[in-house]
């Protein structure tokens, strides 16, 4: 089979290329319009994708097993509550088992930072990262610049602010490499504490909404991810929405067709109000989620598809 894309893992944003990225949307486009149509090629048919969620996971685990069985595949679970681990069994060992039993594909979501590049180290079948502790989740980052190039015709030459917990997401982090390898720009807007360590070029830093909304064509609060941080630096829910809550006021100091992504789980009434989350016009969130299957299938189909 010739290869489609240079990766044969989807551990991290920065191995693909620009030409990768744009073959993944491409390939996504290709398949949400065969969902509408009912015309999907089952391009995984007799492949067994093996999954693994050690965190919580809601969307990015339903549209990857959509993803799967509507390309005609099949899914088999390794369930690390009553798997072997709360017998003893080394993580490492549990692998070499299960690679034993020659799945096509790994899916998994784990706690450990870089699991995902371990155990890819370990499989003989491609591993692709559901999220990775706050380190990354390509998926997201993929199916957020879909939705994008969707509502907006292009990535390069936008700004995407991104807003709230940048110091603890896995979605800012995949998403600011993935926009400034498509040519965007980003701006960061958080307080202090919740601010990221490195930046990369091409990102600029705000502590305000106000400073850093200005000329935006996509705005992107994030949820503040507490079961990742201190409890002494968790900020009051109240008094965060008062600072960072994007409000229909607020976004107006974006571009006035601005739109507005979540990666979800929202927490309304934190940094997001009812009224921008359920504003027809501006928010795009659940087509967002939505895009979620078509932008998996294509990273299934380019991995193992036929
Ligand atoms: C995100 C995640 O798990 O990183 N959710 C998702 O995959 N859509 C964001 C979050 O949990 O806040």
């Amino acid at each position: 089979m010739t290869q489609k894309i240079s990766v044969s893992d989807l551990c991290d944003i920065a191995p693909l290329t620009p030409h990768d990225v744009l073959t993944i949307l491409d390939r996504a486009a290709f398949f949400k319009d065969a969902l509408k149509n009912r015309t999907i090629p089952k391009t995984l048919a007799g492949k067994v994708v093996l999954t693994l969620f050690t965190e919580n996971s809601t969307r990015t685990r339903n549209s990857f097993e959509m993803a799967v069985l509507r390309l005609g595949g099949s899914l088999m679970n390794w369930d690390e509550k009553i798997s072997s681990a709360q017998k003893g069994e080394t993580f490492s060992d549990t692998l070499h088992f299960l690679n034993g039993y020659q799945p096509d594909a790994m899916v998994m979501r784990h706690h450990e930072y870089n699991a995902p590049n371990y155990v890819a180290g370990i499989m003989d079948c491609p591993v692709i990262n559901a999220g990775d502790s706050y380190r990354e989740h390509p998926t997201q980052a993929l199916l957020d610049a879909f939705t994008i190039r969707e509502c907006k015709g292009r990535i390069d030459g936008s700004t995407v602010a991104i807003v709230g917990d940048l110091a603890h997401s896995r979605v800012a982090n995949s998403n600011v490499a993935l926009l400034t390898k498509m040519g965007a720009r980003v701006h960061l807007i958080a307080p202090e504490n919740l601010q990221p360590q490195k930046l990369p070029d091409g990102v600029v830093v705000f502590d305000t909404l106000e400073e850093g909304l200005k000329g935006c064509d996509v705005v992107m609060p994030l949820r503040i991810q507490k079961e990742r941080m201190d409890a002494s630096v968790i900020p009051n829910d109240t008094a965060y929405f008062h600072a960072y809550g994007l409000t229909l006021e607020r976004l107006s100091y974006a571009k006035a067709d601005a739109i507005v992504l979540h990666p979800a789980p929202m927490n309304r009434g934190v940094e997001i109000a009812d009224e921008v989350a359920d504003d027809p016009v501006r928010s795009v969130i659940f087509q967002q989620g939505a895009n979620g299957v078509p932008v998996r299938m294509a990273v299934l189909d380019l991995l193992i598809g036929a």
